[in-house]
């Protein structure tokens, strides 16, 4: 079948390296894609959001399935246009429908949906300008630090954890009254602060049936030790060393089971992935947000340890029949580091020529923000290559993925050297 895969990320170039390996796969097509998936599959210059364009790619490459790597054209409701589209619904499209794809669209949304189920996570209440003093009331009744959550997507950047009930109180006005992320922070979800480890469990679903992978702990911040700004992620290790079996047992029964049967009983459409992210608050989880994609760069470390072949798993998702395979996983542990353009996640500067690529041998290097000029891979974007490595437990594998990262080069380039350092 031809595939197309929507995207230009490292997550993307981790899809179209595993739909190629695949026999099921005739012709990969990635949109935009990067310099990475170029060199494994047909890019295409269409925007992720620009739905006509996709329209008219698919029917003339005879496109059967299209993966959608990021939440924005999903929470735009790219899924419902091709089923509601004559000559696409045939198609598969991994990415719940746009009511699905709320879980991540809105905090609320998602808070709601996760009460109704009796999903254990954080207590909250939400606010929009009308209500502005309740808020500040409302934050009078918490103990600090204070966790100011935007409603809508703000591309990463909308949760804040302030320690100053001040601070938490000027900050609730600044997002409510003078829109800090825009139509975004319109409503604002106060939580209560949970406090212990973070960890990711990703969900494959039909909408009925769904198959666990390997859970990975990301790295959010810029600096070492957990410091600095927030970034899209700076790496990443799966599985999760603290997920023993008696933890995966409570996220399944009291999570994931919950989640789906949730999604079923309501009837919201929804084939593809769930990323729901955990706080371990001493033995027991609770969720703190879903993701209604896979993570980046999560991805990276968790799906080269999925040995079943992706496009089977695909296939499965669209035919509602996911229970009828056997997931088998590498039982190894993956890591991944990223390298960054210097000055990201604020100002950085694109178009640097990378070097090293071919010099690495025992690890996957995955493209990120990289496009090829003139025939040479240049950087074009703040996260640029994540390599990722295997081997028996997490430190030797991160060892690895370091002795590799040392063979890259492009100027200003920099890379967190203390991925699992909290592990
Ligand atoms: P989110 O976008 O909801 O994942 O939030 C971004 C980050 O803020 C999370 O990865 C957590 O580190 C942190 N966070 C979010 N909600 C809470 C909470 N209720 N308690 C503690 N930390 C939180
Ligand atoms: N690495 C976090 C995310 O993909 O949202």
């Amino acid at each position: 079948m031809n595939i197309l895969v929507l995207g230009s990320g490292g997550r993307e170039h981790t899809f179209a390296y595993k739909i190629a390996q695949s026999e099921l796969c005739d012709q990969l097509f990635v949109a935009p894609g990067n310099a990475g998936t170029d060199a494994i599959a047909r890019n295409v210059a269409i925007a992720v959001t620009d739905f006509p364009a996709i329209k008219a790619l698919v029917l003339k490459e005879h496109i059967n399935m299209v993966v959608v790597g990021p939440e924005d054209p999903l929470v735009q409701g790219i899924s419902d246009f091709f089923a509601q589209d004559n000559e696409l619904k045939g198609i598969v499209v991994i990415g719940p429908s746009k009511e699905g794809a709320q879980l991540e669209g809105s905090k609320e949304y998602a808070k709601e949906f996760l009460f109704r189920h009796n999903i254990p996570t954080a207590a909250y209440q939400s606010f929009t300008a009308t209500t502005v003093d309740d808020g500040k009331q409302f934050l009078e009744t918490l103990k600090p630090p204070y966790v100011l959550k935007a409603d809508g997507l703000a591309a990463g950047k909308g949760v804040l954890i302030l320690q100053d009930i001040q601070e938490a109180k000027s900050e609730l006005e600044n997002m409510l009254t003078n829109k800090k992320f825009g139509a975004a922070s319109e409503k604002v979800v106060i939580e209560e602060f949970l406090d212990g480890i973070e960890l990711s469990v990703f969900v494959l679903t039909d909408g009925k049936n769904y198959v666990t992978l390997p859970t990975a702990k990301d790295y959010k911040r810029i600096g070492e030790g957990d410091t600095g700004l927030n970034t899209g992620g700076m790496g990443a290790i799966s599985p999760v060393p603290f997920a023993d079996k008696a933890l995966m047992n409570k996220i399944e029964e009291q999570i994931i089971k919950p989640t789906v049967n949730g999604l079923a009983k309501e009837n919201i459409d929804y084939k593809g992935f769930i990323f729901i992210g955990l706080i371990k608050v001493g033995d027991d989880p609770k969720v703190i947000e879903y993701n209604v994609r896979m993570g980046d760069p999560e991805t990276e470390a968790v799906l080269p340890r999925v040995k079943t072949d992706l496009v089977k798993l695909f296939k499965h998702v669209g035919d509602q029949s996911l229970d009828t395979v056997d997931l088998e996983i590498d039982e190894r542990s993956a890591t991944t580091v990223m390298t960054v353009s210097g000055g990201y996640p604020e100002a950085y500067e694109k178009g640097k020529q990378i070097s090293g690529i071919e010099e690495i041998s025992d690890a996957i290097v995955f493209h990120a923000g990289t496009k090829i000029d003139n025939g040479t891979v240049v950087t074009n974007g703040g996260r640029v290559i994540a390599v990722t490595s295997f081997d028996e437990d997490f430190r030797q594998a991160l060892k690895k993925s370091y002795q590799n990262i040392e063979k890259l080069h492009f100027e200003k380039m920099y890379y967190r050297k203390d991925i699992g350092f909290d592990l």
